[in-house]
């Protein structure tokens, strides 16, 4: 007998930790994986060239919802979702993450009697505020199978209440694919082109809405690149939302301004991975980044308040600074007078074979082959 399981991918997180489950799924007997791509990331910049990259499977089904407010685009796949499952019945949903494609689906499995499996739960911040921490509070909470990345998130999820036969610790996925690409990775990044030299530039990666929505979290983050422009080249993939906010709230000219900035548009996965690998430095708001510059021993400045990944802070190279620039350029003055760590730390379950552990349990949860 043959168990079907639908994989979710919607935005570019998604995709670098799908591509290890989707592997693994193939290999395990009496299981068939069907990817649906809600199509919330649609440029390519954003979500093929990640497939490429990745060598992903194209999806089974593409729902194409696109940009719209968070109830419109949480709407618009459920609406969308909700024919696929009706049409395909599978026994199990698979969603990994914190986007607004994992919440909606989980919400329409579960109310058709489906089971959902959510990889990469229980990291909590601790703040309301960001959508993704609702995103990953209503799933953990509407989830059969709770699948984690790390012991901290095992706990958050006991002290809500989930039982703890639901609750596996797995590992990492993301970690899967870093290990699986290092080496297809060397020597992507036009390091020489763009005159810089391994270990000589510092990486910037903002998008978070709330660094980027608003002019006063914006000009911070304008502060912040120029002060590190006056002390290193700063290489900053912008993200599609950011790029927008700089237009909108007509500051252009003032991050052109900026010296030794070098904007670019959204890197693909392994040329990415090469420039995080060699930089002296990574800025960062996004989630995912704080657990790849901890594997790969790169020092990370998060510019947030908090963060869902505090093993990366206990056990990697992560250092929480905020947003305000003084502090900011102090820390990041700290870390260009240390030298960069000689070993990277190692961190229990992201060893890479985080996927196998799971496509083993859910064969086990669906009843073997
Ligand atoms: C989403 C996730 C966030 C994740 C991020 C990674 C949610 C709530 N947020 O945020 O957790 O860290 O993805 O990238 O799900 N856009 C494009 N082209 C694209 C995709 C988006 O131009 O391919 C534009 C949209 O039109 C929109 C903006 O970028 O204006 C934001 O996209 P959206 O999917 O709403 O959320 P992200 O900010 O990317």
């Amino acid at each position: 007998m043959t168990h079907r399981i639908h994989c979710i991918v919607g935005a570019r997180p998604n995709f670098v930790k799908i591509a290890p489950i989707m592997r693994a799924l193939a290999t395990q007997p009496g299981m068939s994986a069907r990817l649906i791509h809600t199509g919330q990331h649609y440029d390519a910049e954003m979500s093929r060239h990640f497939f490429e990259d990745l060598a992903i499977p194209d999806p089974d089904r593409y729902l194409g919802v696109g940009a719209g407010s968070h109830a419109v685009q949480t709407a618009r796949i459920m609406e969308l979702y909700e024919e696929v499952l009706d049409d395909e019945r599978p026994e199990l949903v698979l969603v990994v993450g914190d986007v607004n494609s994992t919440l909606a689906c989980s919400l329409v499995a579960v109310k058709a009697g489906t089971q959902v499996a959510h990889v990469e739960a229980g990291l909590r911040s601790f703040d309301r505020t960001m959508p993704e921490e609702i995103n990953r509070l209503l799933t953990d909470q509407i989830a059969d199978l709770l699948l984690t990345s790390c012991r901290n998130a095992d706990e958050n999820l006991l002290r809500e209440g989930i039982a703890a036969e639901k609750i596996h610790f797995v590992g990492n996925v993301m970690i899967d694919t870093l290990r699986q690409s290092l080496a297809l990775a060397a020597g992507r990044a036009p390091l020489q082109q763009w005159g810089l030299e391994p270990a000589g530039y510092a990486v910037a990666t903002i998008h978070r809405p709330a660094n980027v929505d608003a002019a006063p979290g914006l000009e911070r983050v304008l502060a912040i690149l120029s002060g590190l422009g006056e002390r290193l080249p700063v290489v900053m993939p912008v993200h599609p939302r950011t790029e927008k906010r700089i237009e909108a709230l007509g500051q252009r000219e003032q991050f052109a301004a900026v010296r030794r900035l070098r904007p670019t548009p959204p890197l693909r996965y392994l040329e990415f991975l090469d420039l995080m690998r060699q930089a002296r430095l990574v800025l960062t708001d996004s989630g995912g980044i704080q657990e790849e510059t901890s594997v790969l021993g790169v020092p990370c400045l998060t510019l947030r308040p908090n963060t869902e990944r505090p093993i990366t802070i206990t056990a990697g190279t992560n250092r929480l600074v905020g947003t305000d620039p003084a502090a900011v350029l102090a820390a990041a003055d700290e870390v260009l007078a240390t030298p960069l760590p000689t070993e990277a730390p190692q961190i229990e379950g992201w060893d890479g074979a985080a996927a196998g552990r799971i496509a083993a349990l859910l064969s086990t949860a669906l009843g073997g082959s």
